[in-house]
């Protein structure tokens, strides 16, 4: 009797390391994403936006994919299946995003209208227009990192051998948005910008804390209340006494066939907390927002000022505020 015990406990244990071997105690990858992302941010939840966009695979396809792709002879790779079970967009039948041209990381392009605020209405009694807070979210899914470090490297002068890889022709409009993304992500940045591309959440959450340790405050707004309207701000307070008094992160997903967060901080930004009125179903309603303000050098001395509030799909990360 002891001893049938003693073999089921072997068994047990046997059937456990194994699964420790394949990766902690997922049973698939967006498990292993998510324990991953515990481990270097164990008071961080994980916002919806991202949740959505964890890697549907298995962990037994992530190891036949990871083979396929270890192999020389790539035309053995089914390119089809693999932008299917992972959750990516391989098609050629999107639009055309222009990474270069958006206007949050790249504020010198204005064109997009209202996406910025008044940093002068940011006050009580001030009055904004908010942007449209509904821009299409793309739900590409991001690679975990042993499959994102697989692919060929994220570089311009690679391009074709993703097109290739991943069966998507070139001159379409998903390869032109693959181009505008890695000339924003291998472009200078502007001045006391510290900028990161990360073809993963592990990699994303790394560059998060080694620039702001783990000690962070994540923020996101996906409600459309009060979308494209003119409002008054009831209420602006600006976050003091932020630990180390490091810039706040922001993260912004960029176009491409698998997942890719552009996040970037710049020296001298600051946070502001607003309550705002605003109209829904025609009665007025209180609701909050964040803006996040950014200043520029004009490139003359003097400093362009860029406000936008926090809405979509992008991710704030800041310091912990100091407890005094
Ligand atoms: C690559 O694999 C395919 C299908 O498995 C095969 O038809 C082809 O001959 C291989 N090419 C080379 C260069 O080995
Ligand atoms: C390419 O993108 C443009 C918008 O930028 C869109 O109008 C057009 O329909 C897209 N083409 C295809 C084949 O989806
Ligand atoms: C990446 O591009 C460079 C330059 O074109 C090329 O030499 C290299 O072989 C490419 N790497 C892969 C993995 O395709
Ligand atoms: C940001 O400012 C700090 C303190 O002035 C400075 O040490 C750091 O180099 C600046 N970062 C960049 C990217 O300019
Ligand atoms: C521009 O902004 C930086 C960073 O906030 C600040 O240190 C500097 O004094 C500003 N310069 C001008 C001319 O306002
Ligand atoms: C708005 O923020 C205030 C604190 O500034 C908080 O007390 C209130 O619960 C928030 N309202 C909503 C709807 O989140």
């Amino acid at each position: 009797m002891a001893a049938a015990r003693g073999t089921l406990l072997l068994f047990v244990l046997v059937g456990v390391s194994a699964i420790v071997l394949v990766g902690g105690v997922s049973s698939n990858v967006a498990e292993l994403e998510r324990e991953r992302w515990r481990e270097k941010l164990p008071e961080v939840a994980i916002p919806q936006t991202l949740l959505a966009r964890l890697s549907p695979l298995s962990l037994t396809q992530m190891h036949n994919f990871l083979a396929g792709l270890k192999k020389t002879n790539a035309t053995s790779f089914d390119a089809n299946r693999f932008c299917r079970s992972a959750g990516l967009i391989c098609r050629e039948d999107v639009v055309f995003v222009d990474q270069v041209g958006s206007s949050f990381t790249n504020p010198h392009e204005k064109h997009e209208e209202n996406v910025f605020l008044d940093k002068e209405e940011l006050r009580e009694s001030g009055e904004i227009i908010l942007p449209d807070l509904s821009p299409p979210i793309n739900l590409i899914s991001f690679l975990p990192s042993e499959l994102s470090e697989m692919m060929p490297p994220f570089s311009s002068a690679n391009v074709s051998q993703i097109l290739n890889l991943l069966n998507i022709p070139s001159e379409s409009n998903m390869s032109r948005s693959m181009e505008s993304t890695l000339e924003m992500c291998e472009g200078r940045g502007e001045e006391g910008e510290v900028k990161r591309c990360s073809t993963s959440v592990e990699g994303m959450v790394e560059f998060v804390v080694s620039r702001l340790g783990s000690d962070v405050d994540l923020l996101t707004d996906t409600s459309v209340v009060g979308s494209g309207q003119r409002v008054t701000v009831t209420k602006a307070s600006k976050r003091e006494n932020f630990v180390g008094g490091k810039p706040p992160v922001t993260c912004h997903n960029f176009m491409f066939p698998y997942g890719v967060s552009y996040c970037h901080s710049i020296n001298g930004s600051e946070v502001f907390d607003l309550q705002l009125e605003v109209v829904q179903d025609k009665e007025k309603i209180t609701r909050n927002a964040t803006a996040l303000c950014h200043y520029l050098s004009d490139g003359a001395g003097a400093n362009q000022t860029a406000c936008h509030p926090v809405y979509g799909e992008m991710l704030l990360w800041t310091p912990k505020p100091k407890l005094d």
